[in-house]
Order: structure tokens, then C-alpha cells, then sequence
């Protein structure tokens, strides 16, 4: 929603002088893509750009602006592109891992860093967005020993020192402050690592795309990108599993997972083994399949594990569960475009205890409306390899490219 609003009070037309500036040009690129949003949104109509027309056009309330995002969504297909810095060795940088519930931030960087990709700028004169490709998950892997020391430090300063080395070397960065750079990551500790500190003012204006995406902690909503976390070992590539008809699901709500936080275990304390119509496991008997409880629930519940962020959310999408979010503090992905509250419930952890009660006043015809929308923002949330529009890395990109245009850099001239 914000990125909406601050977007609508932004958008502007910018009077050009000609020039061979390589900014005038991105600036002016940018421009174009505003204006064309703010006319979706004022005609209640998307303009068909025919190099970039798809089969799938968005409608329908599961978005917050149909018009606005499919119209953004063709802009940045024709136009955005963002330069890699080409600095830094494997597996530390330019190497994300591609499985484990970390794994989207790797499929996130390799994609971006393909050069085949059509939004991996050519050279850095033509970027929009520049991406710092540091990899936090293989940081903690070779640079952390709990063995020597619990410090954090020596992965703190290498992410600073080669942010410097990019600052120093390239005019890019400090152009914009930061803002139009961005670092990629699904680890915990990443926002930890990314954050504004004393000594870290640095990254003031940096776009962090994080899964942890705390509100109550330096989350910014407006600036950062909150990122699925998906669970690519069970889940491969994450596809849809063919959905139960709702009318046949015959568990009320659903969760397995061990008691991470103070909110799963609230969770497990209430209803594990407790009740018939709200199964809670902490471990799954090795008789029962987790895909297939799932696909035979209504409701999956979600909640915050040692942090926000839950692989369960996108699982619940894929099997056609209606996700019931239990988070204080979370700020689900893709909000500025995606409706949650339209097919997700809420409920707050104080409230666990009435789980039930809250479920069982969703009337049938609320739920199948619930469960219809989710099956409509399932490819939103599906991870290809090569990408295609509208997918899960689509999603990602377009918070970029939302708050890329959500800001304006001068011009020099
Ligand atoms: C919206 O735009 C599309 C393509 O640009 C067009 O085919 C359609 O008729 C328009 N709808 C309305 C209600 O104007
Ligand atoms: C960017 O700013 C920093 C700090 O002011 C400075 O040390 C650095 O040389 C600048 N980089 C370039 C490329 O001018
Ligand atoms: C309901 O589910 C059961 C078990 O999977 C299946 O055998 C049955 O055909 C389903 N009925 C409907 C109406 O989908
Ligand atoms: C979110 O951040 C707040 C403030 O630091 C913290 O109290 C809370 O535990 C965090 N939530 C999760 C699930 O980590």
C-alpha cells in the first residue's frame, strides 16, 4: 500500500534538456514508467505494451491496484536493468545457495547475474539498480566460528569493506547515497549485517531484500523488500500441487514444526495433541505426509519461528490452504501489490488460545472465497528456472523496481 501512496505523491513528469548524460536517460526511462502507472490508475486500464503483452492479465481484489501493477509489471519487463558489480569471489560472493529455506536469495542473484537475463544490464551506464552480490548465507558459513569467537565482526567488515571498495572505485554509489543499490538475502543474520549503525551509516539508503522482514526491528517497509522464504528442499522449484476441492478438506487447521520462539510455543502449549479439528504437531508421525495434511486443511497456521518470516506461508499457497498468519511484527511480501487480507487471515499471538473459535466463525462462504483467491496468487509465488513473468522472482524484482522508482536522483546538468 505505502509504495503506492508515496509512489502517487512522486510521480511527476521531468522536463529533460537533451543530453548524452547515461542519468538523464535512466532518469527520463523512469519517468516514462511513472507516468504510465499514474494513466492505468487514472483510467481504471492498463496500456498494452505489445513486446511485453502476456496471456495473464491481474485481475480481481487479490490486488490492491490491478491496473497500476500489471501496467508496472509490463514497465519494468521493457525496461528495468540492473547492473552486478563483477568484484568478489565465490562462494562469498556471486554464489547464493540454491536449496534449504535460504535458497531464494541465491535463485534471486543467479538469475539477475545471468547474463542471457533481460535484466541484467550490459553495462553499469544503462542501470537503473545496482546489486552488491554478497552472499551472507556462505559469510556465516566460512567466516563465522563459534569455536573462536561468537563475533559477528569479521562478517560486518567485509560486507562494509567491500561496499567501500565499490564506493571508492565506481561513481555509482555514492551518486545516489546507496539508494539505488540493493543487497539480496535470506538469511537471519542478514538484516543484522545490512543495517545502519554507528559506523555502518553507509547503509542509510541501501534496499535490503530480506525474508526477515521485522517490522519491530529495522525493517522499513517503504525502502526494503520483504522476500518469500521458501523451503527449496521439499518444495523443489516450488510448484503447485493439484488443489483439493475445498468443500472436501477435512481438517479445520494444520501446523507441524519444532518450537521455535516464543510464538510456536504458545502454539504447541494450547493444541499440540489436544484437540480433532486443529492438529498441531511439533514432529510429524512418520506414518502422516506433511503435503498431504496440508492439502487436506482449510486453514494452515503460520506462525513466526525465531524469526517473522515462514516457509509455511508459501506452502499453504501451494497446496490451496488458506494461510493463517500468527506474527506480531511481519511485513508480508509483496504488500504494496497483494491484498493479504483477502486471502489470509490474521490472527494476533495473544489470540492463539482462540484459534479455533476464530476459525470456526469463518462462515463456508467466506472460506471458499478465501480459498478461490488463493489459487489466483499462486503463480506469484512459483519459482521457474528461466524466470517467467508474474512469478516469485517477478514478485521480488517488482519491489525494486517499485521502490527504484519511488526515488529520483539528481541530474547533474
Ligand atoms: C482496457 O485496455 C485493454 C487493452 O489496452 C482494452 O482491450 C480494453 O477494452 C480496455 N478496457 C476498458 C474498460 O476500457
Ligand atoms: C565517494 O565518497 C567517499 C566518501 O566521501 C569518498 O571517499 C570516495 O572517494 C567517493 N568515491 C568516488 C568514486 O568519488
Ligand atoms: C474427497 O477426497 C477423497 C480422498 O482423497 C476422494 O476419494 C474423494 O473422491 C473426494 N471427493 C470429492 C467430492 O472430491
Ligand atoms: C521482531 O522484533 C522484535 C523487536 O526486536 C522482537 O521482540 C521480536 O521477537 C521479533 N520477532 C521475531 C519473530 O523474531
Amino acid at each position: 500500500m505505502k509504495s503506492w501512496i508515496v509512489l502517487s505523491v512522486t510521480l511527476f513528469i521531468i522536463i529533460f534538456l537533451p543530453s548524452t548524460n547515461s542519468l538523464v536517460r535512466i532518469e527520463r526511462e523512469l519517468g516514462e514508467a511513472r507516468v504510465a502507472i499514474r494513466r492505468a490508475i487514472k483510467r481504471r486500464n492498463f496500456t498494452i505494451i505489445a513486446s511485453e503483452a502476456q496471456d495473464f492479465i491481474p485481475r480481481g481484489n487479490v490486488y490492491r491496484n490491478a491496473y497500476a501493477f500489471h501496467q508496472s509489471h509490463m514497465e519494468m519487463v521493457k525496461r528495468f536493468k540492473v547492473w552486478t558489480y563483477k568484484e568478489g569471489e565465490p562462494p562469498l560472493f556471486h554464489y547464493g545457495p540454491m536449496i534449504s529455506i535460504y535458497g531464494i536469495g541465491g535463485h534471486f542473484m543467479s538469475e539477475i547475474e545471468d547474463i542471457s537475463s533481460r535484466f541484467a544490464a550490459r553495462n553499469p551506464e544503462d542501470a537503473h539498480a545496482f546489486m552488491l552480490p554478497l552472499s551472507v548465507t556462505h559469510m556465516v558459513k566460512y567466516l563465522y566460528n563459534p569455536l573462536v569467537t561468537y563475533s559477528r565482526d569479521q562478517i560486518m567488515r567485509v560486507t562494509i569493506d567491500y561496499t567501500n571498495l565499490i564506493a571508492q572505485k565506481y561513481s555509482y554509489w555514492n551518486r545516489s547515497n546507496g539508494a539505488d543499490h540493493l543487497l539480496v538475502s535470506c538469511h537471519d543474520w542478514a538484516p543484522e549485517i545490512s543495517k545502519e549503525d554507528s559506523g555502518r551509516e553507509i547503509y542509510k539508503n541501501l534496499i535490503r531484500v530480506l525474508c526477515n522482514a521485522n517490522k519491530s526491528e529495522e525493517f522499513d517497509p517503504v525502502k526494503d523488500v520483504s522476500m518469500p522464504e521458501i523451503n527449496l528442499l521439499s518444495f523443489k522449484l516450488s510448484s503447485p500441487k493439484p488443489s483439493r476441492n475445498p468443500n472436501n478438506r477435512s481438517i479445520l487447521a494444520f501446523f507441524a514444526g519444532g518450537a521455535h520462539g516464543m510464538i510456536r510455543k504458545m502454539l504447541q502449549d494450547q493444541w499440540k495433541g489436544k484437540d480433532e479439528e486443529v492438529l498441531v504437531y511439533e514432529y510429524l508421525p512418520e506414518n502422516l505426509n506433511y503435503n498431504n495434511l496440508m492439502g487436506n486443511s482449510k486453514f494452515c497456521l503460520c506462525p513466526s519461528g525465531y524469526e517473522v518470516a515462514s516457509p509455511r506461508i508459501v506452502e499453504a499457497i501451494n497446496t490451496g490452504c488458506v494461510p493463517v498468519i500468527i506474527s506480531d511484527s511481519y511485513q508480508l511480501p509483496f504488500s504494496d501489490v497483494l491484498d493479504w487480507s483477502k486471502f489470509s487471515l490474521n490472527i494476533p499471538p495473544k489470540r492463539i488460545g482462540e484459534i479455533k473459535t476464530i476459525l470456526k466463525s469463518v462462515s463456508h462462504e467466506k472460506y471458499l472465497k478465501l480459498h478461490g483467491r488463493v489459487l489466483k496468487v499462486q503463480r506469484h509465488f512459483v519459482l521457474n528456472h528461466p524466470a517467467k513473468p508474474f512469478d516469485v522472482f517477478h514478485m521480488i524484482l517488482h519491489s525494486i523496481w517499485l521502490r527504484r522508482l519511488n526515488i529520483r536522483l539528481p541530474l547533474d546538468i
